[in-house]
């Protein structure tokens, strides 16, 4: 049973750029000592979602992301 708090959630995550949806409606949590690998072909949006995680990108709608230390802590710890 998961009963910590989400370290990260993201929910809902949509990246559009110029005649690409890179990231379409994509939800994810990272809850304490959990380890996720993102898989994907190319193209398929790993890059972009680590990089809203990061507040390198922003999502469409930015409210649909949150963390418990925020994106500026993400960019600060080097996760790209
Ligand atoms: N800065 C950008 N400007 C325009 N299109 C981008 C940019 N970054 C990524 N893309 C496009 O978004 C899609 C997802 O790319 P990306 O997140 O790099 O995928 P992955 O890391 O899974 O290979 C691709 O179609 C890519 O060409
Ligand atoms: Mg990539």
């Amino acid at each position: 049973m998961m009963t910590n708090k989400a370290l990260i959630k993201m929910i809902g995550i949509t990246k559009n750029f110029p005649g690409v949806v890179a990231n379409h409606n994509v939800d994810f949590d990272l809850y304490p000592s959990e380890i996720h690998s993102i898989l994907g072909e190319n193209g398929a949006g790993k890059t972009t979602l680590m990089k809203i995680l990061a507040g390198m990108h922003q999502p469409e709608m930015p409210e649909q992301l949150s963390s418990a230390t925020g994106p500026s802590k993400f960019t600060r710890l080097r996760i790209r």
